[in-house]
């Protein structure tokens, strides 16, 4: 098969054109009906809102590939993150439409990727593949990566939740944690929450992250503000239920979701944690029975209530199968260094060096 002969664009995230934005929405239409067929796609105005609305810290490259008549054939985004723990690494994400996949397009983009990797010093290129779509676990164990994470996207079906369930939980939230209360906060933390809200959030570094290699991430007031901006920017909503120690006034639980504009029938779950010292008093069913409720009361549209979490935080499974979700997806997170990977690339040629060779 002949091999053709692509045009890579680069192209900073935060200087992608509306017309690219427009153009790559269209192009991913089969790569949306080959992973997620039944969910509706998110409207390019939301796309483009999303993509001009970056947390200050994050940044990156996108680099698409054109065929000889200039149509969109691929692309690779790049992203890094200005972020205590996680600043050594670039995530990428490749994508090839289906009719031009194994003529060596993506391996291209993964050396393209190699390199931006190598230009900023990021020592570790880390991807997700999706278990329904078996090309992207293929390609990154043929260069090498390793699974450093499965994880599940779970949903819950609100038509049919126990509503009595619920009700259980929440009567029983205060007896079984009587030294506690919950607090609910819409949109943007009030300032004199902040500190606490940002001290309870790191509670997130104790969730399991398996294989992968990064380290905590401090969160503090600041990093809490440029992600709410972020959110607030994007014209998406966020909710929070915190639970609070009353002896101390300390935030020791959490738990939130981000309604996105334009997705009136789905709200995302973000973060999920009680603090070590205080598990065992049933809080994390407390504060997901309330978040539950809230939703059930104040987005009547929310049929689905979408998570991600590790296949091994076997706390968080629990909880979230008693209250009726189920597996929708299995993300594997791949990561290799990147002096690695560049080795696996030079030993594995694309396919117009092996004609010439
Ligand atoms: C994964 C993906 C980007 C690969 O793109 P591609 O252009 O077909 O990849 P290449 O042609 O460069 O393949 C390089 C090598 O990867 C391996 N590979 C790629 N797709 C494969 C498949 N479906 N089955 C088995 N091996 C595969 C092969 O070893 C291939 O070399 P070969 O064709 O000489 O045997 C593409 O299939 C895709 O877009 N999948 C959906 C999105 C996705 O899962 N991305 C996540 C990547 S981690």
């Amino acid at each position: 098969m002949s091999v053709p002969a692509w045009t890579i664009e680069e192209w900073p995230l935060r200087e992608q054109s509306d017309e690219l934005l427009s153009e790559l929405h269209a192009a991913r239409a089969p790569l949306h009906a080959e992973a997620t067929p039944d969910d509706p796609r998110r409207p390019l105005a939301d796309e483009i809102r999303a993509a001009r609305s970056l947390p200050v810290l994050e940044d990156g490259v996108r680099c698409v590939a054109r065929d000889a008549a200039g149509g969109i054939a691929g692309y690779a985004w790049c992203g890094w993150e200005q972020l205590a723990g996680w600043d050594h690494v670039l995530s990428v994400d490749i994508a090839v439409l289906p009719d031009w996949r194994r003529r060596g397009l993506g391996r291209l983009l993964l050396d393209r990727s190699a390199s931006i990797a190598e230009r900023r010093g990021l020592r570790l290129v880390m991807g997700r593949s999706r278990e329904s779509v078996s090309s992207g676990a293929a390609f990154a164990r043929r260069f090498g990566a390793e699974v450093a994470m499965v994880g599940r996207e779970n949903r819950q079906d609100l038509r049919s939740v126990n509503r009595d369930m619920l009700d259980r939980w929440t009567a029983d939230g205060p007896v079984r944690a009587p030294g506690y209360r919950l607090l609910f906060v819409a949109g943007r933390t009030p300032p004199d929450l902040i500190a606490r809200v940002a001290a309870v959030f790191n509670v997130m570094n104790t969730a399991p992250r398996e294989n992968l290699d990064v380290s905590d991430t401090p969160v503090t007031p600041d990093l809490v503000r440029q992600y709410e901006d972020a959110i607030v920017a994007a014209g998406d909503e966020m909710w929070a239920y915190y639970a609070i120690e009353n002896c101390s006034g300390r935030f020791v639980g959490l738990t939130n979701v981000t309604i996105r504009h334009g997705e009136s029938d789905r709200v995302h779950v973000g973060d999920t944690g009680v603090e070590p010292a205080h598990r065992g008093y049933a809080l994390g069913k407390w504060l997901k029975a309330a978040m539950t409720q809230r939703i059930l009361t104040d987005l009547p549209d929310v049929c689905w209530v979408i998570t991600h979490n590790a296949g091994s935080n076997d706390a968080m499974l629990a909880i979230n199968s008693q209250l009726g979700f189920c597996t929708s997806a299995v993300f594997v997170t791949w990561q290799i260094a990147t002096d690695r990977l560049r080795a696996e690339l030079a030993a594995a040629p694309a396919a117009a060096d092996r004609r010439s060779q």
